[in-house]
């Protein structure tokens, strides 16, 4: 590791920092965001596990990302960065991976963990993993219990919540396994388990959740099939496998550019350009809800880049309705419903969304934080198990704001606020940005660039 990585703090959100936005004019100019989440920690996953050198472009170096980086160094690969963005990692391979000597430090990063958990069960070998407070709460059981089907053993906290230990198997059996939830999390943790099994590992899911770890293992070497049955998707990994090394280039993260884009439809007069969004149809439910509430937005430049499909998003400000958003639109979007949310408090009309049920287990209770900071703002709002309603003030005004939110260790939440003070008649004040690192470095900045009043 770099010294960069290795000596960043082990808690993310341990020095709280308060941010506040404020009402803004018009927001103009093209931007790029940092780069996929998702990818990154897979890229640098698949790197470990490959023969030979992975070199990445576009890796996002947020807190949750490079919390991989330093646990794919402590299971033993060679993890360097070369710049900004490019890194380069010296893969083991897969069933090969090193014992390691110290907990694994997750911080806030609930993909980094439970991903890592399929290839900590590809050997014999013992680790703990740790995560900050908001990780220590998610839960882990969903994960855990498919994977002790191939052989590992675990041991946790109550709830199958961290500090979690486990116990790789001496020879990994293959899994076959029906998704309760919708997770591409624990899909992807029964992969990466399934390359050092013997036989095929099959993942089913009744919606298909996104896909970047069957594209980035094919293009690793694996042999990933999809098949589209009545009872589902059918993944299904032929193990054992080996991987190979080689470039891997990731596009801007669709769920940090989707900020800029709320922000620039709340703002009036404005026109914004993200640059370089990773577009994977698996996770542009956010761009299908906007243009169904009348947002002017284009996608221009589309193009595909190491198999994955890539656009400029243009969007200019102008009056949205409300809509009602199916439920299984949720795995599309996942991520993106608070700041569809913020989108909805400025729509004439009433917004429905459906099918709710695990933001309940994201980084905070996502339902509940966004419930409570909307009717914080002055936004008229239902919460229940698994909905929410957004009464929007559209032409008769916008959000009043003039509170402080709570962002309770959630960076979605923290940033989704910040855009609604940017459009509200008030400031809106963060209790704590500092959990914004986690995924998207750069946010104040690149907002203040395009002329956010955010300090
Ligand atoms: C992710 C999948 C989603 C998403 C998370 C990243 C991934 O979680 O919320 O931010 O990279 O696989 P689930 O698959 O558990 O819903």
């Amino acid at each position: 590791m770099t010294s960069e990585a290795s000596t960043r703090p082990s808690t993310p959100a341990a020095v709280p920092r308060a941010a506040v936005a404020r009402p803004s004019g018009a927001l103009a100019g093209r931007v790029a965001v940092p780069g996929d989440k998702s990818m990154s920690h897979r890229a640098l996953m698949l790197g470990a596990l490959a023969e030979g050198e992975t070199r990445i472009e576009g890796l996002l170096e947020g807190e949750d990302v490079l919390a991989t980086a330093a646990a794919m160094a402590a299971l033993g690969a060679e993890v360097e960065r070369l710049g900004p963005g490019r890194w380069r990692v010296a893969g083991r391979g897969v069933g090969r991976l090193e014992e390691p000597s110290a907990p694994l430090d997750f911080g806030n990063a609930g993909t980094g963990a439970r991903l890592c958990l399929g290839l900590l069960v590809q050997q014999p070998i013992f680790a703990v993993l740790v995560g900050d407070a908001s990780l220590s709460r998610r839960p882990m059981g969903r994960v855990t219990e498919p994977l002790a089907l191939g052989g590992a053993r675990f041991l946790s906290r109550r709830g199958g919540r961290l500090p979690l230990a486990v116990m790789g198997p001496e020879r990994p059996q293959p899994i076959r396994y029906r998704l309760p939830v919708a997770s591409a999390q624990v899909k992807s943790a029964l992969l990466l388990a399934g390359l050092a099994a013997e036989g095929e590992t099959e993942v089913v899911e009744a919606e298909a959740t996104r896909d970047h770890t069957e594209n980035m293992l094919r293009a690793f070497g694996a042999t990933v099939t999809v098949e589209d049955a009545a009872d589902g998707r059918h993944v299904r990994l032929a193990g054992p496998a080996r991987l190979t090394g080689g470039p891997v280039t990731v596009p801007g993260d669709i769920s940090s550019a989707a900020f800029p884009l709320v922000a620039a439809l709340v703002c009036p007069g404005s026109a914004v350009t993200v640059e370089n969004v990773g577009v994977n149809p698996l996770r542009t439910g956010l761009l299908d809800c906007l243009a169904e509430m009348g947002a002017r937005l284009r996608l221009e430049n589309r193009r595909e880049q190491a198999g994955e499909a890539v656009a400029d998003l243009a969007v200019e400000a102008g009056p949205l309705r409300g809509i009602v958003v199916p439920p299984e639109r949720a795995p599309s979007m996942i991520d993106e419903y608070p700041v569809l949310a913020v989108a909805a408090a400025f729509a004439e009309g009433r917004t429905e969304l459906r099918g709710l049920g695990e933001l309940r287990v994201k980084e905070s209770d996502r339902l509940r934080a966004t419930a409570r900071g909307l009717a914080a703002c002055g936004v008229a709002v239902e919460e229940g198990d698994d909905w929410l309603v957004v009464r929007g003030l559209g032409s008769s005004g916008r959000p009043a704001g003039g509170a402080r939110i709570e962002a309770d260790l959630d960076h979605r939440i923290a940033m989704a606020f910040l855009v609604l003070g940017l459009g509200a008649a008030a400031p809106v004040e963060i209790d704590d940005a500092s959990p914004i690192d986690t995924s998207f470095p750069g946010f104040a900045e690149l907002l203040r660039g395009l002329g956010a009043d955010l300090a």
